[in-house]
């Protein structure tokens, strides 16, 4: 059983962009960051295409990541997703900076 379990969160854990997000991100994405990343409004980078995403991508992931936490220009602090973890965080950057299926 426990064995079960440390396989399951070993696989949702990791970001490989061929498994499919779980239901939990796309969630939190839409009721918080789709409403800007989604038209990208205020030139926020448009969800989903990764020419968007490639220079900021560029900075690293640690620092958008830190970025999304405090804010950046016109990016409110924590996406304005106050319940959002670090971890939720970082699922939603994979999230919206790669093509997703329709
Ligand atoms: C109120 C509008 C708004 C919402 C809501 C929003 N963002 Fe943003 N976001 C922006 C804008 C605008 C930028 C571009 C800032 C710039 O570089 O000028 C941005 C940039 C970013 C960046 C790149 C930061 C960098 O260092 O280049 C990340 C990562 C990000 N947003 C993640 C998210 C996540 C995750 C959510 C949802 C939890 C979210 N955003 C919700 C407006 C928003």
């Amino acid at each position: 059983m426990s064995q079960r379990i440390f396989l399951w969160a070993l696989l949702t854990s990791a970001s490989f962009t061929s498994w499919a997000t779980d239901p939990f991100t796309i969630e939190l994405y839409q009721t918080s960051c789709n409403i800007c990343h989604g038209a990208g409004v205020a030139g926020a980078p448009t969800s989903f295409e990764p020419s968007a995403w490639t220079e900021r991508l560029a900075k690293g992931k640690d620092v958008l990541l830190q970025n999304a936490i405090s804010g950046f220009k016109g990016m409110p602090p924590l996406g304005m997703c106050s319940d959002c973890t670090q971890e939720d965080l970082v699922d939603l950057i994979d999230y919206m900076s790669t093509e997703q299926p329709k």
